[in-house]
């Protein structure tokens, strides 16, 4: 494929030697898609894979390397998709199998890859495997799933508590056994201890790659096994809450195995598919373990550490960005910010006053890095997150079946200033969020100093400039705590710095990190409005504006 990248490209990695980058999605930006909310193609207010395909050119031009589509399967929406009724076909509200192969071929033909959403540690409990499962406890199905006796009359197994609130087990009184789930009651876990199960979840991964897909996200990996001996949890949470990672419920040492198999199904196909892991962990040391001990379990592992922080500040990621880069031996760090579970960064880090500019600083924190970079849907026109008491006025009906605290980062996608944002010619299941007539596709396309001039040019660097392209990692010292600065260092064929200002008051620097001293940056290769660094050319002491972002080139 086009894309490919060519084998072998060795590069510098700031602490850590040497490490191997031959793949794609070393360097990939990958973009996330709400199919409910990104482009609806017949009018009835919900999002389509059709609707994707018309705005695959959009995407090209944008410059994202793959598409990650959340889940599209046949389900019945007790989460959205992530309560999956068939893993091998299509939902009817967002078209057929056929829609599918067309999206995955015409995205081919651009040199896009699409990866599929995988949720594999749970089905919807409308699944015919749980339906078997819970029909008998002789069923062959029965083991499909984790089934416990309760401790005493009316008492669940445990007192563990799941990811969503309240307890992780629902007794059937037909079978008179209690079934786990670390999510909704209707998303019964699935038991991985189960070869039968196992071989089942294998092949359906066999079943996308072989329609197309390039590789999977995968959904909720930490939580695949739990601990057999099902202890009482040491940390419960207060009531009301919700679980957290926990040796009980989580990170378990059999998840590894699995892991491993599942990524050999996906090297036996060509083109290089990749996992790309919803792998939250507690510290860098359990992330690290994710890639797995010989680098052959998950190529992409998300960041939450980086990914989970919620306010600007310049240590705090200098730190995130430093480990990543440091204490990962070398592989191949995943940031991002967006996602359907995370509110939108640009109101996450906006101060009211300064959105814009924060939007374009934390742009430049995630795609200015090596390694890969997740983009959310709308992150690059700089879409807003639905208020609360907006959302509370939103009706609930056969398009909305139950609101979601997360439907605020799930509102439409913005493509234009008119009715619906030109999401939809009918009545879309959520409304536009009220930004859209300034904050649109179709405006700030226009706009050379919008939001989504500034993500065109930073994918545009990534793939043209040999600093951002190939570039090693440079830890810096900015000397100001308010500002982050970091190098990208592709040897002979040239160094960059990104410094920003975390900071809304002007801040002075005096950047020190690079062998041999200050290269000198004469060449501006990108700088927010704000940013001016006066004095960057000739040393590494100079000022930059609050907010600023200045990327120099040599
Ligand atoms: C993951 C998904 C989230 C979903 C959950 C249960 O965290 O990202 O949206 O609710 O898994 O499948
Ligand atoms: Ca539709």
């Amino acid at each position: 494929m086009k894309a490919a990248m060519a084998a072998g490209v060795w590069m510098a990695v700031a602490g850590s030697g040497w490490a191997q980058s031959s793949a794609w999605y070393d360097r990939a930006v990958i973009y996330e898609i709400y199919p409910r909310s990104f482009q609806d193609s017949n009018g009835d207010g919900i999002g389509d894979l059709n609707g994707i395909t018309a705005r695959l050119d959009y995407l090209k031009q944008l410059g994202v390397d793959a598409i990650w589509v959340t889940p599209f399967y046949p389900s019945p929406n007790a989460d959205f998709g992530y309560d999956v009724s068939d893993y091998v076909n299509v939902a009817p509200e967002y078209g057929t199998l056929a829609d599918w192969d067309h999206l995955a071929a015409e995205a081919r033909r651009r040199g896009i890859r699409v990866l599929v959403d995988f949720v594999l540690n749970h089905t919807s409990d409308r699944h015919p495997w749980f339906i078997e499962s819970r029909s008998s406890r002789n069923n062959p199905k029965r083991d499909w799933y984790v089934w416990r006796d309760g401790s005493g009359p009316g008492e669940p197994p445990t007192h563990w508590t799941s990811i969503f609130g309240g307890t992780t087990w629902t007794f059937d009184a037909k079978t008179g056994q209690w079934y786990y789930h670390i999510f909704l009651p209707q998303q019964p876990d699935v038991n991985w201890a189960n070869p039968g199960l196992r071989a089942a979840m294998y092949d359906v991964a066999r079943f996308w790659l072989r329609h197309g897909a390039s590789g999977f996200r995968l959904d909720a990996t930490p939580y695949l096994f739990e601990d057999p001996s099902f202890p009482e949890d040491p940390h419960p949470p207060k009531p009301g809450g919700a679980a957290g990672l926990e040796p009980c419920n989580s990170g378990r040492p059999e998840n590894h195995e699995v892991l491993r198999e599942l990524r050999k199904v996906l090297d036996g196909f060509p083109g290089q598919p990749v996992l790309l892991g919803e792998s939250t962990t507690a510290t860098i040391g359990e992330l690290r373990k994710v890639y797995g001990e010989h680098g052959d379990e998950i190529q992409l592992p998300m960041d939450f550490l980086f990914g989970n922080r919620t306010r600007l500040d310049a240590r705090g990621f200098k730190k995130e960005v430093d480990d990543a880069e440091l204490k990962l031996g070398g592989q191949t760090p995943v940031f991002f910010f967006s996602s359907h579970d995370h509110p939108r960064q640009w109101s996450v880090f906006g101060d009211g006053k300064n959105n814009d500019r924060i939007a374009k600083l934390t742009a430049a924190l995630t795609l200015g890095q090596r390694g890969c970079a997740l983009m959310y849907y709308g992150e690059e026109i700089g879409m807003a997150t639905m208020g609360a008491g907006e959302l509370s006025k939103v009706p609930l009906g056969p398009k909305r079946p139950r609101a979601d605290p997360r439907d605020g980062e799930r509102t439409p996608m913005q493509w234009d200033g008119g009715k619906n944002a030109g999401f939809s010619a009918g009545s879309p299941w959520l409304p536009v969020e009220k930004g859209h007539t300034t904050y649109n596709v179709e405006r700030e396309k226009r706009d050379p100093d919008s939001i989504y001039s500034w993500y065109a040019g930073l994918l545009k660097l990534r793939h043209t400039n040999a600093a951002f392209r190939d570039g090693g990692y440079v830890p810096l010292d900015s000397g100001n705590p308010e500002v982050f600065a970091f190098g990208r260092d592709a040897g002979a064929k040239g160094r960059a710095v990104v410094v920003m200002n975390m900071s809304g008051s002007e801040q002075k620097v005096r950047i020190t990190g690079f062998r041999g001293g200050w290269p000198g940056f004469a060449k501006v290769l990108m700088a927010s409005l704000a940013a001016g660094a006066a004095g960057a050319a000739e040393s590494g002491s100079f000022t930059i504006a609050a907010y600023g972002v200045w990327i120099g080139g040599e």
